[in-house]
Protein backbone atom coordinates (compact mmCIF):
# COMPACT_ATOMS: atom_id res chain seq x y z
CA UNK A 1 0.00 0.00 0.00
CA UNK A 2 2.41 2.30 0.61
CA UNK A 3 4.76 1.20 -2.18
CA UNK A 4 1.60 1.90 -4.57
CA UNK A 5 1.41 5.37 -2.87
CA UNK A 6 5.31 6.24 -3.65
CA UNK A 7 5.21 4.42 -6.53
CA UNK A 8 2.33 5.90 -7.95
CA UNK A 9 2.92 9.76 -6.65
CA UNK A 10 6.16 9.12 -8.13
CA UNK A 11 5.26 8.76 -11.77
CA UNK A 12 2.41 11.32 -11.22
CA UNK A 13 5.44 13.77 -10.19
CA UNK A 14 7.53 12.40 -12.62
CA UNK A 15 5.49 12.98 -15.62
CA UNK A 16 4.33 16.26 -14.60
CA UNK A 17 8.18 17.71 -14.50
CA UNK A 18 9.05 16.15 -17.76
CA UNK A 19 5.69 18.44 -19.33
CA UNK A 20 6.80 21.49 -17.34
CA UNK A 21 10.48 21.59 -17.10
CA UNK A 22 11.77 22.95 -20.64
CA UNK A 23 13.39 20.51 -22.94
CA UNK A 24 17.00 19.60 -23.34
CA UNK A 25 16.64 20.76 -26.64
CA UNK A 26 14.94 24.42 -25.83
CA UNK A 27 17.73 26.99 -26.49
CA UNK A 28 19.61 27.92 -24.22
CA UNK A 29 20.10 24.02 -24.15
CA UNK A 30 22.88 24.21 -21.29
CA UNK A 31 20.49 25.96 -18.78
CA UNK A 32 17.80 23.03 -19.63
CA UNK A 33 20.30 20.06 -19.61
CA UNK A 34 21.31 21.27 -16.23
CA UNK A 35 17.63 21.43 -15.04
CA UNK A 36 16.84 18.24 -16.40
CA UNK A 37 19.98 16.61 -14.86
CA UNK A 38 19.16 17.27 -11.23
CA UNK A 39 15.39 17.23 -11.32
CA UNK A 40 15.21 13.74 -12.86
CA UNK A 41 18.65 12.06 -11.41
CA UNK A 42 16.19 9.78 -9.20
CA UNK A 43 15.27 11.78 -6.28
CA UNK A 44 12.13 10.26 -3.56
CA UNK A 45 9.61 12.63 -4.46
CA UNK A 46 8.32 12.91 -0.63
CA UNK A 47 6.91 16.30 -1.54
CA UNK A 48 5.18 16.20 -4.33
CA UNK A 49 3.58 12.58 -2.39
CA UNK A 50 2.62 14.46 0.64
CA UNK A 51 1.45 17.25 -1.23
CA UNK A 52 -1.08 15.05 -3.62
CA UNK A 53 -1.83 12.74 -0.53
CA UNK A 54 -2.66 15.77 1.55
CA UNK A 55 -5.47 16.84 -1.78
CA UNK A 56 -6.51 13.56 -1.45
CA UNK A 57 -7.62 13.09 2.37
CA UNK A 58 -9.06 16.33 2.47
CA UNK A 59 -11.24 16.17 -0.84
CA UNK A 60 -11.68 12.33 -0.90
CA UNK A 61 -10.19 11.51 -4.10
CA UNK A 62 -7.27 13.06 -5.69
CA UNK A 63 -8.05 16.54 -6.80
CA UNK A 64 -7.28 17.18 -11.00
CA UNK A 65 -4.02 18.01 -11.80
CA UNK A 66 -2.56 18.31 -8.15
CA UNK A 67 0.43 16.75 -9.68
CA UNK A 68 1.53 20.33 -11.57
CA UNK A 69 1.61 21.18 -7.88
CA UNK A 70 3.54 18.88 -6.65
CA UNK A 71 5.96 19.30 -9.66
CA UNK A 72 6.73 22.91 -8.26
CA UNK A 73 7.30 21.70 -5.22
CA UNK A 74 10.10 19.37 -6.35
CA UNK A 75 11.40 22.13 -8.76
CA UNK A 76 11.93 24.33 -5.62
CA UNK A 77 13.12 21.41 -3.23
CA UNK A 78 15.65 20.43 -6.26
CA UNK A 79 16.82 24.24 -6.64
CA UNK A 80 17.16 24.24 -2.82
CA UNK A 81 19.76 20.97 -3.59
CA UNK A 82 21.49 22.67 -6.12
CA UNK A 83 22.50 25.70 -4.05
CA UNK A 84 23.13 23.56 -1.25
CA UNK A 85 25.89 21.67 -3.00
CA UNK A 86 27.55 24.86 -4.44
CA UNK A 87 31.10 25.12 -3.20
CA UNK A 88 30.07 28.11 -1.48
CA UNK A 89 27.40 26.14 0.63
CA UNK A 90 27.78 22.54 1.45
CA UNK A 91 30.77 22.02 -1.61
CA UNK A 92 29.71 18.15 -2.47
CA UNK A 93 30.57 16.67 -5.73
CA UNK A 94 26.92 13.99 -5.24
CA UNK A 95 24.30 14.53 -5.44
CA UNK A 96 20.83 11.67 -6.39
CA UNK A 97 23.59 9.66 -7.34
CA UNK A 98 25.06 11.94 -9.97
CA UNK A 99 27.54 14.76 -10.16
CA UNK A 100 25.87 17.71 -8.26
CA UNK A 101 24.94 20.30 -10.84
CA UNK A 102 28.17 22.32 -10.87
CA UNK A 103 30.18 19.58 -10.96
CA UNK A 104 28.43 18.60 -14.10
CA UNK A 105 27.81 21.73 -15.57
CA UNK A 106 30.35 24.59 -13.52
CA UNK A 107 29.16 27.31 -10.92
CA UNK A 108 27.54 29.65 -13.53
CA UNK A 109 25.03 27.71 -14.30
CA UNK A 110 24.25 26.01 -11.73
CA UNK A 111 23.47 28.87 -10.07
CA UNK A 112 21.62 29.87 -12.71
CA UNK A 113 19.81 26.45 -13.12
CA UNK A 114 18.68 26.44 -9.22
CA UNK A 115 17.66 30.28 -9.83
CA UNK A 116 15.24 28.58 -13.08
CA UNK A 117 13.63 26.36 -11.49
CA UNK A 118 12.30 28.62 -8.65
CA UNK A 119 10.97 31.32 -11.40
CA UNK A 120 10.06 27.84 -13.44
CA UNK A 121 7.84 26.86 -10.11
CA UNK A 122 6.18 30.22 -10.01
CA UNK A 123 4.92 30.16 -13.21
CA UNK A 124 3.27 26.76 -12.87
CA UNK A 125 1.93 27.87 -9.64
CA UNK A 126 0.46 30.69 -11.12
CA UNK A 127 -1.07 28.50 -13.82
CA UNK A 128 -2.48 26.11 -11.30
CA UNK A 129 -6.21 24.54 -12.30
CA UNK A 130 -7.96 25.92 -8.89
CA UNK A 131 -9.82 28.43 -7.73
CA UNK A 132 -8.02 31.67 -7.92
CA UNK A 133 -8.21 32.55 -4.34
CA UNK A 134 -6.69 28.95 -3.28
CA UNK A 135 -4.20 29.93 -5.88
CA UNK A 136 -2.86 33.15 -4.45
CA UNK A 137 -3.07 31.39 -0.81
CA UNK A 138 -0.92 28.43 -1.95
CA UNK A 139 1.38 30.98 -3.27
CA UNK A 140 2.11 33.46 -0.54
CA UNK A 141 2.45 29.99 1.75
CA UNK A 142 5.04 28.54 -0.42
CA UNK A 143 6.91 32.07 -0.50
CA UNK A 144 6.75 32.59 2.89
CA UNK A 145 7.98 28.52 3.94
CA UNK A 146 10.77 28.69 1.17
CA UNK A 147 11.99 32.33 2.56
CA UNK A 148 14.18 34.02 5.06
CA UNK A 149 11.69 34.24 8.43
CA UNK A 150 10.98 30.71 9.57
CA UNK A 151 11.71 29.87 6.02
CA UNK A 152 14.24 27.31 3.86
CA UNK A 153 16.69 30.20 3.11
CA UNK A 154 16.86 31.28 6.60
CA UNK A 155 17.37 27.73 7.88
CA UNK A 156 20.36 27.36 5.47
CA UNK A 157 21.62 30.63 6.34
CA UNK A 158 22.02 29.79 10.23
CA UNK A 159 22.75 26.10 9.14
CA UNK A 160 26.12 27.68 7.49
CA UNK A 161 26.96 30.52 9.94
CA UNK A 162 26.69 27.33 12.70
CA UNK A 163 29.69 25.46 11.26
CA UNK A 164 32.21 24.88 13.59
CA UNK A 165 30.38 26.10 16.39
CA UNK A 166 28.60 24.14 19.01
CA UNK A 167 24.67 25.09 19.01
CA UNK A 168 21.77 25.04 21.16
CA UNK A 169 18.73 23.14 21.17
CA UNK A 170 16.76 25.57 20.67
CA UNK A 171 19.38 26.79 17.17
CA UNK A 172 19.91 23.81 15.88
CA UNK A 173 15.62 22.99 16.08
CA UNK A 174 15.49 26.50 14.57
CA UNK A 175 17.71 25.13 11.91
CA UNK A 176 16.01 22.26 11.17
CA UNK A 177 12.59 23.57 11.18
CA UNK A 178 13.31 26.47 8.75
CA UNK A 179 16.06 24.81 6.28
CA UNK A 180 13.68 21.37 6.16
CA UNK A 181 10.24 21.32 7.73
CA UNK A 182 8.91 24.57 5.93
CA UNK A 183 8.94 23.10 2.70
CA UNK A 184 7.85 20.07 3.71
CA UNK A 185 4.90 22.14 5.55
CA UNK A 186 4.38 24.34 2.45
CA UNK A 187 3.98 20.44 0.63
CA UNK A 188 0.58 19.66 2.62
CA UNK A 189 -0.41 23.00 3.28
CA UNK A 190 -0.93 23.42 0.04
CA UNK A 191 -2.00 20.44 -0.94
CA UNK A 192 -4.66 20.67 1.71
CA UNK A 193 -5.71 24.30 0.29
CA UNK A 194 -5.86 23.41 -3.40
CA UNK A 195 -8.22 20.70 -2.31
CA UNK A 196 -10.10 23.20 -0.93
CA UNK A 197 -9.51 22.50 3.13
CA UNK A 198 -11.16 24.83 5.75
CA UNK A 199 -8.31 27.41 8.25
CA UNK A 200 -9.16 24.60 10.62
CA UNK A 201 -7.76 21.51 8.14
CA UNK A 202 -5.45 23.85 7.40
CA UNK A 203 -3.59 24.36 10.69
CA UNK A 204 -3.98 20.34 11.47
CA UNK A 205 -2.07 19.80 7.80
CA UNK A 206 1.03 22.78 9.33
CA UNK A 207 0.83 21.53 12.45
CA UNK A 208 1.08 17.75 11.30
CA UNK A 209 3.98 19.25 8.66
CA UNK A 210 6.14 21.13 11.12
CA UNK A 211 6.28 17.99 13.22
CA UNK A 212 7.26 15.42 10.00
CA UNK A 213 9.43 17.84 8.79
CA UNK A 214 11.43 18.16 11.80
CA UNK A 215 11.63 14.33 12.20
CA UNK A 216 12.57 14.63 8.79
CA UNK A 217 15.91 16.04 8.96
CA UNK A 218 16.93 14.56 12.18
CA UNK A 219 16.57 11.66 10.12
CA UNK A 220 18.40 13.15 7.52
CA UNK A 221 21.29 14.25 9.97
CA UNK A 222 21.35 10.07 11.44
CA UNK A 223 21.91 8.65 7.90
CA UNK A 224 24.59 11.54 6.93
CA UNK A 225 26.37 8.88 10.28
CA UNK A 226 25.05 5.41 9.27
CA UNK A 227 24.86 5.26 5.89
CA UNK A 228 27.26 4.52 2.90
CA UNK A 229 27.59 7.59 0.07
CA UNK A 230 26.42 4.57 -1.95
CA UNK A 231 23.58 4.21 -0.26
CA UNK A 232 22.56 7.52 -0.08
CA UNK A 233 23.53 9.05 -3.40
CA UNK A 234 25.28 11.55 -1.70
CA UNK A 235 28.38 12.28 0.53
CA UNK A 236 28.30 10.15 3.61
CA UNK A 237 30.07 11.49 6.97
CA UNK A 238 29.73 15.16 5.71
CA UNK A 239 28.18 16.63 8.25
CA UNK A 240 30.92 15.70 10.49
CA UNK A 241 33.49 16.69 8.50
CA UNK A 242 32.19 20.33 8.28
CA UNK A 243 31.30 20.15 11.98
CA UNK A 244 27.75 20.80 10.90
CA UNK A 245 24.85 21.70 13.76
CA UNK A 246 23.02 18.39 13.82
CA UNK A 247 21.23 16.10 15.88
CA UNK A 248 23.51 13.02 16.07
CA UNK A 249 26.14 15.72 16.87
CA UNK A 250 24.62 17.28 19.83
CA UNK A 251 22.41 14.25 20.93
CA UNK A 252 24.14 11.21 19.95
CA UNK A 253 22.50 8.59 17.31
CA UNK A 254 19.95 7.32 19.55
CA UNK A 255 18.79 10.22 21.16
CA UNK A 256 18.41 11.03 17.81
CA UNK A 257 16.24 7.88 16.42
CA UNK A 258 13.93 8.12 19.36
CA UNK A 259 13.38 12.19 19.11
CA UNK A 260 12.04 11.54 15.19
CA UNK A 261 10.01 8.65 16.41
CA UNK A 262 8.33 10.65 18.76
CA UNK A 263 7.83 13.76 16.61
CA UNK A 264 6.03 11.60 14.04
CA UNK A 265 3.95 9.71 16.92
CA UNK A 266 2.81 13.20 18.35
CA UNK A 267 1.94 14.14 14.46
CA UNK A 268 -0.78 11.43 14.41
CA UNK A 269 -2.39 13.12 16.97
CA UNK A 270 -2.89 16.04 14.89
CA UNK A 271 -4.54 14.50 11.86
CA UNK A 272 -7.11 12.76 14.50
CA UNK A 273 -10.10 14.83 13.19
CA UNK A 274 -9.66 13.03 9.89
CA UNK A 275 -11.03 9.78 10.63
CA UNK A 276 -9.31 6.59 8.35
CA UNK A 277 -8.87 9.00 5.53
CA UNK A 278 -5.90 10.43 7.38
CA UNK A 279 -4.14 6.42 7.29
CA UNK A 280 -2.06 7.02 3.94
CA UNK A 281 -0.32 10.45 5.18
CA UNK A 282 0.35 8.62 8.41
CA UNK A 283 2.03 5.39 6.78
CA UNK A 284 4.09 8.50 4.81
CA UNK A 285 5.24 9.69 8.16
CA UNK A 286 5.96 6.36 9.59
CA UNK A 287 8.49 5.88 6.76
CA UNK A 288 10.06 9.30 6.88
CA UNK A 289 11.67 8.26 9.83
CA UNK A 290 12.07 4.51 8.94
CA UNK A 291 13.40 5.29 5.37
CA UNK A 292 17.49 4.54 4.90
CA UNK A 293 18.24 6.92 2.27
C1 LIG B 1 17.40 16.01 1.00
O1 LIG B 1 16.05 15.79 0.78
C2 LIG B 1 17.62 17.38 1.55
C3 LIG B 1 16.97 17.62 2.83
C4 LIG B 1 16.12 18.57 3.00
C5 LIG B 1 17.31 16.79 3.95
P1 LIG B 1 15.51 14.38 0.28
O2 LIG B 1 16.06 13.31 1.17
O3 LIG B 1 14.04 14.45 0.13
O4 LIG B 1 16.23 14.25 -1.13
P2 LIG B 1 15.73 13.61 -2.50
O5 LIG B 1 14.73 14.55 -3.07
O6 LIG B 1 15.16 12.25 -2.23
O7 LIG B 1 16.98 13.55 -3.34
C1 LIG C 1 19.70 20.64 3.22
O1 LIG C 1 20.20 20.09 4.38
C2 LIG C 1 18.47 21.40 3.42
C3 LIG C 1 18.10 22.13 2.20
C4 LIG C 1 17.33 23.14 2.28
C5 LIG C 1 18.61 21.76 0.89
P1 LIG C 1 21.48 19.18 4.15
O2 LIG C 1 22.64 19.98 3.70
O3 LIG C 1 21.65 18.30 5.33
O4 LIG C 1 20.97 18.28 2.93
P2 LIG C 1 21.86 17.15 2.25
O5 LIG C 1 22.26 16.18 3.34
O6 LIG C 1 23.02 17.82 1.61
O7 LIG C 1 20.91 16.50 1.28
MG1 LIG D 1 23.24 21.97 3.81
MG1 LIG E 1 24.07 19.49 2.11
MG1 LIG F 1 22.12 16.23 5.32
Amino acid sequence: MLKETLEQGRQLADAALDRLIPLETQHPESIHKAMRHSVFAGGKRLRPVLCMEAGRMVAGSLPARIEELGAALEMLHTYSLIHDDLPALDNDDLRRGRPTCHKAFGEAIAILAGDALQTQAYEVLARLKCPAEARVRIIEEIAHDTGTIDGMIGGQVVDLESEHTRPTAEMLEYIHRSKTAALITASLVSGGLYAGAKDNQVARLRAFGLAIGLAFQIVDDVLDVTQTSEQLGKTAGKDMASEKATYPALFGIEASVHRADALVNDAFAELESFGESAETLKELARFLVERKK
